[in-house]
């Protein structure tokens, strides 16, 4: 029987296509013994849609992601497509799909694996248990603000601008996402801005404080300083559920919640847009790592990341969130059962290759099933 959960793959360039056939192995073991089956389609991103039709997204392949119910993608870019002009970039065909599928919210977990606690830059009593939602304002704010640019004052001086903008609809829907998700979590929500220095911070802590008590008052909110909120993350991080935030602050936050856990190599995202009247959205899931052309071809990328951002479109895009379950839990296993890739900080454990870590996270989920 033909399947009707559309899904759009791109795996890119670099080690893109290496961690997604381990995906493909995934999808595979989900159709035989799970009975889950996909209406999977790929097709080209970044610099190898540039080497095949000179633009880093054709406009065939926006269409296929305009019609798919998720798209998962590896990484774009890489050395080879360095010196080409940045409107034919390969980031170029990522930043196209952001824009025109309206991904307005990106979230970031920030997960720490019992098993890695040791591999984390703070203590392991610290971030043992970790597990936050970092919810990241993607499309509006300071990145795209107007008035921008950079003029010439005539004096001998020049000054650069950027302007932070936000409406009432943008936080609210950015907002809305976050409450979702806390009521399915742990049911707290941290909105960090600056709003002792800033109009819009001001605007963003009333917009939020408004919606929270019209329909999510259910839901503990906590507003927050985002300076604040940078020391609270490295000082006591599982204070936080969810938090959420602008395209700037959200910017830095996540990053810096990303290495509380350990490797790049472990790290998915989610990028979600408005929900239409079914209830369906656009979503983009990706890894939060680059295409690494420095181990690109050698079968030394850790293909966990990518796992985690397909287990993140089954529990978002595809109300999948036991198979979801099953697939982190097959990761937490087999790092507990002492298998690294090279980029996972330790001491001791045997350095395993791409395609050996796929082979023990499906055999893990056939312990499962
Ligand atoms: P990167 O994330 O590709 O690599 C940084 C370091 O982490 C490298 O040493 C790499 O080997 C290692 N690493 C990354 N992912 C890994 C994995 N899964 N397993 C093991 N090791 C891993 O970032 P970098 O080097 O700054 O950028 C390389 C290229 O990727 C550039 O062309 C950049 O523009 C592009 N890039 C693309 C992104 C995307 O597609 N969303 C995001 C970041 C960078
Ligand atoms: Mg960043």
């Amino acid at each position: 029987m033909a399947s009707n959960r559309s899904l759009l793959v791109l795996p890119g360039d670099g080690i893109g296509p290496e961690v997604m056939r381990e995906v493909y192995r995934v999808v595979e073991w989900m159709d035989h013994r799970r009975h889950v089956s996909f209406a999977l389609q790929e097709d080209l991103v970044g610099g190898s849609a540039i080497d095949a039709h000179g633009v880093p997204l054709a406009d065939a392949t926006m269409e296929k992601a305009q019609a798919a119910d998720a798209v998962l993608l590896g990484a774009v870019g890489g050395p080879k497509w360095d010196n080409l002009d940045f409107s034919v970039k390969p980031e170029r065909g990522l930043l196209r799909l952001r824009k025109e599928l309206g991904l307005f919210a990106n979230l970031r977990p920030a997960i720490c694996f019992s098993a890695l606690v040791e591999a984390s830059s703070l203590k392991p009593e610290i971030v043992e248990g970790l597990d936050i939602m970092i919810v990241r304002e993607l499309t509006g704010g300071v990145y795209f603000g107007e008035p921008r640019g950079i003029e010439d004052l005539g004096n001998g001086e020049r000054r650069g601008v950027n302007t932070q903008v936000y409406t009432t609809s943008e936080i609210h829907r950015v907002a809305r996402v976050a409450f979702e998700l806390a009521r399915k979590r742990g049911n707290r929500v941290t909105s960090c801005e600056k709003a002792n220095v800033m109009e819009s911070g001001v605007l963003w802590r009333e917009e939020v404080q408004k919606l929270h008590d019209a329909e999510y008052a259910d839901v503990g909110l906590e507003h927050m300083y985002a300076d604040n909120a940078a020391m609270q993350l490295v000082r006591a991080p599982k204070q936080f559920d969810v938090i959420v935030t602008d395209n700037l602050f959200g910017d830095i936050l996540s990053d810096e919640a990303a290495m509380l856990t350990g490797s790049l190599g472990m790290l998915p995202s989610a990028s979600l847009g408005d929900a239409d009247a079914t209830g369906r959205r656009h979503a983009l899931y990706e890894p939060v790592h680059g295409s690494a052309p420095d181990i690109a071809g050698k079968e030394l990328a850790n293909p966990i990341a990518t796992l985690l951002s397909f287990a993140m479109a089954l529990r978002y895009s595809f109300d999948l969130a036991d198979d979801a379950t099953m697939i982190e839990t097959a990761v937490q296993q087999v790092l507990a059962g002492g298998l690294r890739t090279a980029d996972i900080m330790s001491t001791g454990k045997a350095k395993v290759s791409t395609s050996t870590m796929g082979d023990a996270i499906v055999r893990e989920l056939d312990k499962q099933a």
